[in-house]
Protein backbone atom coordinates (compact mmCIF):
# COMPACT_ATOMS: atom_id res chain seq x y z
CA UNK A 1 0.00 0.00 0.00
CA UNK A 2 1.35 3.22 -0.72
CA UNK A 3 -0.31 5.74 1.02
CA UNK A 4 -2.54 5.26 4.85
CA UNK A 5 -5.91 4.62 3.88
CA UNK A 6 -8.54 4.98 6.06
CA UNK A 7 -11.78 2.30 6.45
CA UNK A 8 -14.76 2.89 8.53
CA UNK A 9 -16.39 0.04 9.68
CA UNK A 10 -20.25 -0.33 9.87
CA UNK A 11 -21.04 -3.01 12.30
CA UNK A 12 -24.73 -3.57 12.53
CA UNK A 13 -26.63 -6.33 14.53
CA UNK A 14 -26.19 -9.53 13.47
CA UNK A 15 -24.68 -13.26 14.85
CA UNK A 16 -22.05 -12.51 12.19
CA UNK A 17 -20.40 -9.50 14.20
CA UNK A 18 -17.80 -11.69 15.80
CA UNK A 19 -16.49 -12.27 12.37
CA UNK A 20 -16.23 -8.38 11.73
CA UNK A 21 -13.59 -8.63 13.71
CA UNK A 22 -11.37 -10.69 11.87
CA UNK A 23 -11.74 -8.16 9.00
CA UNK A 24 -10.81 -5.60 11.45
CA UNK A 25 -7.80 -7.53 12.39
CA UNK A 26 -7.03 -8.28 8.57
CA UNK A 27 -7.22 -4.65 7.63
CA UNK A 28 -4.92 -3.98 10.29
CA UNK A 29 -2.29 -5.93 9.34
CA UNK A 30 -2.08 -4.31 5.66
CA UNK A 31 -1.72 -0.55 7.32
CA UNK A 32 -5.10 0.20 6.97
CA UNK A 33 -6.50 2.76 9.62
CA UNK A 34 -9.63 1.76 10.70
CA UNK A 35 -12.35 3.40 12.64
CA UNK A 36 -15.35 1.28 13.83
CA UNK A 37 -18.50 2.85 14.12
CA UNK A 38 -21.44 0.49 16.32
CA UNK A 39 -25.21 0.23 16.19
CA UNK A 40 -26.93 -0.38 19.42
CA UNK A 41 -27.75 -3.91 18.04
CA UNK A 42 -24.15 -4.60 17.25
CA UNK A 43 -22.76 -4.03 20.66
CA UNK A 44 -25.39 -6.25 22.51
CA UNK A 45 -23.66 -9.23 20.31
CA UNK A 46 -20.01 -8.36 20.57
CA UNK A 47 -18.04 -5.89 23.17
CA UNK A 48 -17.38 -2.29 22.00
CA UNK A 49 -14.03 -3.16 23.78
CA UNK A 50 -13.16 -5.69 21.39
CA UNK A 51 -13.57 -3.69 18.10
CA UNK A 52 -11.43 -0.79 19.97
CA UNK A 53 -8.82 -2.96 20.69
CA UNK A 54 -8.29 -4.71 17.26
CA UNK A 55 -8.65 -1.31 15.72
CA UNK A 56 -7.33 0.97 18.06
CA UNK A 57 -9.26 3.64 17.93
CA UNK A 58 -12.36 4.30 20.30
CA UNK A 59 -15.30 2.31 18.74
CA UNK A 60 -18.18 5.38 18.21
CA UNK A 61 -21.90 3.88 18.61
CA UNK A 62 -23.51 6.80 19.96
CA UNK A 63 -24.42 10.25 18.31
CA UNK A 64 -24.61 11.62 21.29
CA UNK A 65 -21.73 10.70 22.88
CA UNK A 66 -19.41 13.67 23.87
CA UNK A 67 -17.11 14.59 20.78
CA UNK A 68 -13.59 13.29 21.65
CA UNK A 69 -11.98 15.96 20.00
CA UNK A 70 -13.85 19.15 18.59
CA UNK A 71 -15.71 18.16 15.23
CA UNK A 72 -18.83 16.45 14.34
CA UNK A 73 -17.98 13.24 14.60
CA UNK A 74 -20.78 11.35 12.21
CA UNK A 75 -19.27 14.70 9.82
CA UNK A 76 -15.34 13.84 10.24
CA UNK A 77 -15.83 10.69 9.56
CA UNK A 78 -17.34 10.63 6.67
CA UNK A 79 -15.04 12.59 5.22
CA UNK A 80 -12.00 11.32 6.68
CA UNK A 81 -13.26 7.57 5.03
CA UNK A 82 -11.41 6.52 1.87
CA UNK A 83 -14.38 3.57 2.18
CA UNK A 84 -16.96 2.89 4.31
CA UNK A 85 -18.10 -0.83 4.69
CA UNK A 86 -21.33 -2.42 6.54
CA UNK A 87 -20.31 -5.76 7.71
CA UNK A 88 -22.53 -7.39 8.62
CA UNK A 89 -25.66 -5.25 7.20
CA UNK A 90 -28.69 -6.20 8.57
CA UNK A 91 -31.75 -6.03 6.69
CA UNK A 92 -32.21 -3.13 8.56
CA UNK A 93 -29.25 -0.92 7.66
CA UNK A 94 -29.79 -1.75 3.93
CA UNK A 95 -33.21 -0.41 3.87
CA UNK A 96 -32.39 2.79 6.08
CA UNK A 97 -29.77 4.11 3.41
CA UNK A 98 -32.05 2.74 0.68
CA UNK A 99 -34.71 5.15 2.24
CA UNK A 100 -32.63 8.20 2.91
CA UNK A 101 -33.19 7.61 6.62
CA UNK A 102 -30.39 8.52 8.74
CA UNK A 103 -31.53 8.35 12.57
CA UNK A 104 -28.12 7.04 14.04
CA UNK A 105 -24.43 7.41 13.85
CA UNK A 106 -23.76 4.87 11.39
CA UNK A 107 -26.86 6.06 9.21
CA UNK A 108 -25.80 9.78 9.33
CA UNK A 109 -22.15 9.12 8.56
CA UNK A 110 -23.01 6.43 5.71
CA UNK A 111 -25.57 9.57 4.45
CA UNK A 112 -22.73 12.00 5.01
CA UNK A 113 -19.75 10.85 3.01
CA UNK A 114 -18.56 11.01 -0.61
CA UNK A 115 -16.47 7.48 0.05
CA UNK A 116 -17.38 4.67 -1.38
CA UNK A 117 -19.81 2.27 0.51
CA UNK A 118 -20.11 -1.49 0.20
CA UNK A 119 -22.22 -3.28 2.41
CA UNK A 120 -21.64 -7.22 3.35
CA UNK A 121 -25.07 -8.54 4.16
CA UNK A 122 -25.81 -11.21 6.79
CA UNK A 123 -28.82 -12.02 7.88
CA UNK A 124 -31.76 -15.59 7.52
CA UNK A 125 -32.09 -16.68 4.57
CA UNK A 126 -35.71 -15.48 3.95
CA UNK A 127 -35.23 -11.79 5.15
CA UNK A 128 -31.94 -12.02 2.62
CA UNK A 129 -34.87 -13.53 -0.26
CA UNK A 130 -37.28 -11.11 0.96
CA UNK A 131 -38.74 -8.71 -2.06
CA UNK A 132 -38.15 -5.35 -0.23
CA UNK A 133 -35.04 -6.40 0.98
CA UNK A 134 -33.96 -7.62 -2.66
CA UNK A 135 -35.35 -4.16 -3.99
CA UNK A 136 -33.62 -2.19 -1.55
CA UNK A 137 -30.09 -3.89 -2.81
CA UNK A 138 -30.88 -3.34 -6.51
CA UNK A 139 -32.00 0.16 -5.60
CA UNK A 140 -28.65 1.31 -3.60
CA UNK A 141 -26.41 -0.65 -6.52
CA UNK A 142 -28.16 1.08 -9.16
CA UNK A 143 -27.14 4.29 -7.14
CA UNK A 144 -23.47 2.99 -7.22
CA UNK A 145 -23.17 1.79 -3.53
CA UNK A 146 -21.30 -2.11 -3.95
CA UNK A 147 -22.26 -5.19 -2.25
CA UNK A 148 -20.45 -8.40 -1.09
CA UNK A 149 -22.51 -10.62 -1.79
CA UNK A 150 -23.83 -13.41 1.15
CA UNK A 151 -22.75 -17.19 0.67
CA UNK A 152 -25.34 -20.28 0.92
CA UNK A 153 -24.76 -22.64 3.91
CA UNK A 154 -25.97 -23.42 7.19
CA UNK A 155 -27.25 -19.88 9.14
CA UNK A 156 -27.01 -19.52 12.75
CA UNK A 157 -30.70 -20.30 12.73
CA UNK A 158 -30.33 -23.29 11.70
CA UNK A 159 -31.56 -23.19 7.66
CA UNK A 160 -29.72 -23.87 4.93
CA UNK A 161 -30.01 -21.10 2.27
CA UNK A 162 -28.70 -17.55 0.82
CA UNK A 163 -27.47 -15.24 3.79
CA UNK A 164 -24.51 -16.34 4.98
CA UNK A 165 -21.73 -13.87 5.74
CA UNK A 166 -18.96 -13.98 3.20
CA UNK A 167 -15.88 -15.04 3.56
CA UNK A 168 -13.68 -12.50 6.39
CA UNK A 169 -10.93 -12.87 3.60
CA UNK A 170 -13.20 -12.06 0.86
CA UNK A 171 -14.34 -9.58 2.22
CA UNK A 172 -10.67 -7.70 3.48
CA UNK A 173 -9.53 -8.43 0.07
CA UNK A 174 -12.45 -6.89 -1.79
CA UNK A 175 -11.91 -3.97 0.52
CA UNK A 176 -8.43 -3.70 -0.23
CA UNK A 177 -9.03 -4.21 -3.70
CA UNK A 178 -11.50 -1.23 -4.03
CA UNK A 179 -8.73 0.67 -2.09
CA UNK A 180 -5.76 0.29 -3.84
CA UNK A 181 -7.36 0.89 -7.29
CA UNK A 182 -5.41 2.91 -9.53
CA UNK A 183 -7.31 5.65 -12.02
CA UNK A 184 -4.79 4.77 -14.74
CA UNK A 185 -7.77 3.62 -17.47
CA UNK A 186 -9.33 6.97 -17.86
CA UNK A 187 -10.66 7.19 -21.40
CA UNK A 188 -9.86 3.43 -22.34
CA UNK A 189 -12.28 1.27 -23.53
CA UNK A 190 -12.23 -1.82 -22.73
CA UNK A 191 -14.28 -4.75 -23.67
CA UNK A 192 -14.40 -8.31 -21.47
CA UNK A 193 -15.99 -11.53 -22.17
CA UNK A 194 -17.19 -13.56 -19.23
CA UNK A 195 -19.20 -16.92 -18.45
CA UNK A 196 -20.25 -19.50 -20.66
CA UNK A 197 -21.91 -19.89 -24.04
CA UNK A 198 -24.70 -22.73 -24.74
CA UNK A 199 -25.22 -24.33 -27.91
CA UNK A 200 -28.92 -25.48 -27.65
CA UNK A 201 -29.90 -29.58 -28.54
CA UNK A 202 -33.66 -28.78 -28.56
CA UNK A 203 -36.36 -26.36 -26.46
CA UNK A 204 -34.88 -28.19 -23.28
CA UNK A 205 -31.26 -29.14 -23.53
CA UNK A 206 -28.28 -27.72 -24.36
CA UNK A 207 -24.44 -28.02 -24.13
CA UNK A 208 -21.90 -25.78 -22.21
CA UNK A 209 -18.97 -25.29 -20.58
CA UNK A 210 -18.16 -24.72 -16.85
CA UNK A 211 -17.60 -21.28 -16.03
CA UNK A 212 -19.63 -18.91 -13.51
CA UNK A 213 -18.34 -15.68 -14.65
CA UNK A 214 -16.34 -14.50 -11.77
CA UNK A 215 -13.50 -14.13 -13.40
CA UNK A 216 -14.28 -11.98 -16.44
CA UNK A 217 -16.77 -9.74 -14.03
CA UNK A 218 -13.82 -9.37 -11.56
CA UNK A 219 -11.78 -7.85 -14.65
CA UNK A 220 -14.87 -5.94 -15.52
CA UNK A 221 -14.92 -4.19 -12.42
CA UNK A 222 -10.87 -3.63 -11.62
CA UNK A 223 -11.22 -1.83 -15.21
CA UNK A 224 -14.25 0.24 -14.46
CA UNK A 225 -12.86 1.31 -11.15
CA UNK A 226 -9.87 2.21 -12.97
CA UNK A 227 -11.70 4.80 -15.00
CA UNK A 228 -12.34 2.98 -18.41
CA UNK A 229 -15.04 2.39 -20.24
CA UNK A 230 -16.12 -0.93 -20.10
CA UNK A 231 -18.39 -3.15 -21.96
CA UNK A 232 -19.40 -6.85 -20.69
CA UNK A 233 -20.44 -9.64 -23.20
CA UNK A 234 -21.75 -12.09 -20.50
CA UNK A 235 -22.94 -15.70 -21.33
CA UNK A 236 -25.55 -16.93 -18.68
CA UNK A 237 -24.34 -16.59 -15.10
CA UNK A 238 -25.93 -16.67 -11.86
CA UNK A 239 -23.62 -13.55 -11.10
CA UNK A 240 -25.05 -9.85 -10.63
CA UNK A 241 -24.30 -7.55 -13.11
CA UNK A 242 -21.62 -4.99 -12.06
CA UNK A 243 -22.80 -1.30 -11.92
CA UNK A 244 -21.09 1.39 -14.46
CA UNK A 245 -20.64 -0.94 -17.09
CA UNK A 246 -22.46 -1.74 -20.37
CA UNK A 247 -23.75 -5.19 -20.24
CA UNK A 248 -24.94 -6.98 -22.99
CA UNK A 249 -26.41 -10.31 -22.49
CA UNK A 250 -25.53 -13.73 -25.22
CA UNK A 251 -26.23 -16.79 -25.09
CA UNK A 252 -24.94 -18.90 -28.17
CA UNK A 253 -21.01 -18.36 -29.54
CA UNK A 254 -22.91 -17.06 -32.41
CA UNK A 255 -24.07 -14.08 -30.69
CA UNK A 256 -21.61 -13.91 -28.52
CA UNK A 257 -19.49 -13.21 -31.68
CA UNK A 258 -21.80 -10.82 -33.08
CA UNK A 259 -21.91 -8.72 -30.07
CA UNK A 260 -18.26 -8.85 -30.08
CA UNK A 261 -17.33 -7.99 -33.49
CA UNK A 262 -20.29 -4.87 -32.98
CA UNK A 263 -17.86 -3.87 -30.15
CA UNK A 264 -14.43 -4.40 -31.21
CA UNK A 265 -13.11 -1.87 -34.00
CA UNK A 266 -12.64 1.18 -31.20
CA UNK A 267 -11.52 -1.17 -28.49
CA UNK A 268 -7.97 -0.33 -26.52
CA UNK A 269 -8.06 -3.27 -24.17
CA UNK A 270 -10.27 -6.83 -25.23
CA UNK A 271 -10.12 -9.49 -22.39
CA UNK A 272 -11.75 -12.83 -23.35
CA UNK A 273 -12.16 -14.77 -20.60
CA UNK A 274 -15.26 -16.42 -21.70
CA UNK A 275 -15.68 -19.99 -22.23
CA UNK A 276 -16.59 -20.48 -25.13
CA UNK A 277 -18.75 -23.27 -26.64
CA UNK A 278 -16.30 -25.06 -29.20
CA UNK A 279 -18.90 -27.30 -30.81
CA UNK A 280 -22.47 -27.31 -31.47
CA UNK A 281 -25.11 -29.86 -32.47
CA UNK A 282 -25.60 -30.04 -36.59
CA UNK A 283 -29.14 -29.35 -36.18
CA UNK A 284 -31.25 -28.11 -33.41
CA UNK A 285 -34.56 -29.70 -32.79
CA UNK A 286 -37.56 -26.98 -32.91
CA UNK A 287 -39.29 -30.28 -30.99
CA UNK A 288 -37.91 -32.05 -27.89
CA UNK A 289 -36.50 -34.76 -28.76
CA UNK A 290 -37.83 -38.16 -27.05
CA UNK A 291 -36.13 -40.68 -25.35
CA UNK A 292 -35.49 -43.93 -27.62
CA UNK A 293 -34.80 -47.44 -26.59
CA UNK A 294 -30.66 -47.85 -27.00
CA UNK A 295 -28.14 -45.32 -27.86
CA UNK A 296 -29.17 -41.22 -29.15
CA UNK A 297 -26.21 -40.08 -31.00
CA UNK A 298 -25.74 -36.44 -31.40
CA UNK A 299 -23.48 -34.88 -34.07
CA UNK A 300 -21.72 -32.12 -33.63
CA UNK A 301 -20.24 -29.19 -35.79
CA UNK A 302 -17.10 -26.90 -34.94
CA UNK A 303 -18.75 -23.35 -34.30
CA UNK A 304 -16.68 -20.31 -34.53
CA UNK A 305 -13.20 -19.50 -32.60
CA UNK A 306 -14.38 -16.11 -31.51
CA UNK A 307 -10.60 -15.05 -30.61
CA UNK A 308 -8.94 -16.21 -33.50
CA UNK A 309 -10.81 -14.13 -35.63
CA UNK A 310 -10.40 -11.21 -33.35
CA UNK A 311 -6.73 -11.82 -33.43
CA UNK A 312 -6.74 -12.19 -37.32
CA UNK A 313 -8.28 -8.70 -37.51
CA UNK A 314 -6.37 -6.86 -34.76
CA UNK A 315 -5.49 -3.15 -35.32
CA UNK A 316 -4.16 -1.29 -32.09
CA UNK A 317 -6.38 -3.39 -29.36
CA UNK A 318 -4.11 -4.84 -26.74
CA UNK A 319 -5.59 -9.00 -27.09
CA UNK A 320 -5.90 -10.65 -23.91
CA UNK A 321 -7.27 -14.39 -23.76
CA UNK A 322 -7.37 -17.17 -20.98
CA UNK A 323 -6.13 -20.81 -21.38
CA UNK A 324 -8.22 -23.61 -19.36
CA UNK A 325 -5.63 -26.34 -19.20
CA UNK A 326 -5.62 -29.51 -17.80
CA UNK A 327 -2.50 -30.44 -18.81
CA UNK A 328 0.59 -28.94 -20.22
CA UNK A 329 -0.23 -25.95 -19.37
CA UNK A 330 2.37 -23.76 -20.59
CA UNK A 331 3.22 -25.50 -23.92
CA UNK A 332 -0.52 -24.86 -24.76
CA UNK A 333 -1.09 -21.79 -23.44
CA UNK A 334 1.98 -20.81 -26.15
CA UNK A 335 0.46 -22.32 -28.55
CA UNK A 336 -2.77 -20.40 -28.50
CA UNK A 337 -1.10 -17.21 -27.70
CA UNK A 338 0.91 -17.54 -30.98
CA UNK A 339 -2.04 -18.78 -33.15
CA UNK A 340 -4.85 -16.80 -32.09
CA UNK A 341 -1.86 -13.60 -32.29
CA UNK A 342 -2.82 -12.35 -28.77
CA UNK A 343 -0.47 -9.75 -26.82
CA UNK A 344 -1.51 -11.73 -23.57
CA UNK A 345 -2.32 -15.36 -22.73
CA UNK A 346 -3.65 -16.42 -18.89
CA UNK A 347 -2.89 -19.83 -18.15
CA UNK A 348 -5.43 -21.32 -16.26
CA UNK A 349 -4.94 -24.83 -14.69
CA UNK A 350 -8.18 -25.91 -14.19
CA UNK A 351 -7.31 -28.82 -12.04
CA UNK A 352 -6.00 -26.75 -9.29
CA UNK A 353 -8.75 -27.82 -6.77
CA UNK A 354 -9.24 -24.95 -4.59
CA UNK A 355 -8.88 -22.21 -7.01
CA UNK A 356 -10.98 -21.86 -11.23
CA UNK A 357 -14.13 -22.24 -11.80
CA UNK A 358 -16.75 -21.38 -9.17
CA UNK A 359 -13.60 -20.47 -6.35
CA UNK A 360 -13.61 -16.73 -5.55
CA UNK A 361 -9.37 -17.63 -6.04
CA UNK A 362 -7.43 -18.07 -9.23
CA UNK A 363 -3.79 -18.90 -9.90
CA UNK A 364 -2.15 -18.27 -12.45
CA UNK A 365 0.63 -17.63 -15.44
CA UNK A 366 0.43 -14.78 -17.63
CA UNK A 367 2.38 -15.24 -21.18
CA UNK A 368 3.22 -12.06 -22.74
CA UNK A 369 4.12 -11.92 -26.48
CA UNK A 370 7.97 -10.50 -26.02
CA UNK A 371 8.06 -14.39 -23.74
CA UNK A 372 7.73 -13.12 -20.65
CA UNK A 373 5.78 -15.03 -18.18
CA UNK A 374 4.24 -13.86 -15.25
CA UNK A 375 2.98 -16.60 -11.85
CA UNK A 376 0.46 -14.77 -10.02
CA UNK A 377 0.11 -16.98 -6.90
CA UNK A 378 -2.97 -17.68 -5.31
CA UNK A 379 -5.25 -14.15 -4.33
CA UNK A 380 -8.49 -13.52 -5.03
CA UNK A 381 -9.81 -12.71 -8.58
CA UNK A 382 -10.19 -9.49 -8.31
CA UNK A 383 -6.26 -9.11 -7.52
CA UNK A 384 -5.22 -11.31 -10.80
CA UNK A 385 -7.48 -9.03 -12.44
CA UNK A 386 -5.43 -5.83 -10.91
CA UNK A 387 -2.35 -7.51 -11.36
CA UNK A 388 -2.84 -7.84 -15.27
CA UNK A 389 -4.26 -4.48 -16.02
CA UNK A 390 -1.00 -3.42 -13.59
CA UNK A 391 1.12 -5.49 -16.58
CA UNK A 392 -1.23 -4.73 -19.62
CA UNK A 393 -0.53 -0.57 -18.26
CA UNK A 394 3.51 -1.18 -17.65
CA UNK A 395 3.12 -0.96 -14.31
CA UNK A 396 4.85 -4.31 -13.14
N1 LIG B 1 -12.22 -18.91 -27.31
C1 LIG B 1 -13.05 -18.29 -28.22
N2 LIG B 1 -13.86 -19.04 -29.02
C2 LIG B 1 -13.89 -20.38 -28.92
C3 LIG B 1 -13.05 -21.02 -27.97
C4 LIG B 1 -12.24 -20.25 -27.17
O1 LIG B 1 -13.03 -17.06 -28.32
N3 LIG B 1 -14.68 -21.09 -29.69
C5 LIG B 1 -11.30 -18.10 -26.49
C6 LIG B 1 -11.57 -18.18 -24.99
O2 LIG B 1 -12.42 -17.12 -24.58
C7 LIG B 1 -10.18 -18.05 -24.41
C8 LIG B 1 -9.28 -18.65 -25.48
O3 LIG B 1 -10.01 -18.61 -26.69
O4 LIG B 1 -9.80 -16.71 -24.25
C9 LIG B 1 -8.83 -20.06 -25.21
O5 LIG B 1 -9.95 -20.86 -24.88
P1 LIG B 1 -9.76 -22.39 -24.48
O6 LIG B 1 -11.11 -22.97 -24.23
O7 LIG B 1 -8.71 -22.51 -23.42
O8 LIG B 1 -9.09 -23.01 -25.76
P2 LIG B 1 -9.60 -23.43 -27.16
O9 LIG B 1 -9.07 -22.46 -28.17
O10 LIG B 1 -11.09 -23.67 -27.19
O11 LIG B 1 -8.81 -24.82 -27.37
P3 LIG B 1 -9.00 -26.21 -26.58
O12 LIG B 1 -10.47 -26.27 -26.18
O13 LIG B 1 -8.61 -27.21 -27.57
O14 LIG B 1 -8.06 -26.16 -25.39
Amino acid sequence: MCKVKTVVLGVTGGIAVYKALDVVSRLKKQGIEVHVIMTKSACEFVNPLSFQALSQNMVINDMFDEPKHWEIQHISLAKKADLIAIIPATANIIGKVSNGIADDMLSTTIMATKSKVVFAPAMNTNMYTNAIVQENISRLKGLGYEFILPDTGRLACGDVGEGKLAPTDVISDTIIGMLDCPKDMKGKKVLVTAGPTIAPIDPVRYITNRSSGKMGYSIAEEARDRGADVTLISGPSSLRRPFGVKFISVNTNSEMLNAVLDNYKDQDVVVKSAAVADYKPQSYSSEKIKKIDGKLTLNLIKDSDILKKLGDIKEKQILVGFAAESQELIKNAEIKLQKKNLDYIVANDITSKDTGFASSYNKVTVLCKDGQKILLEKMPKRMIARELFNLINGKR
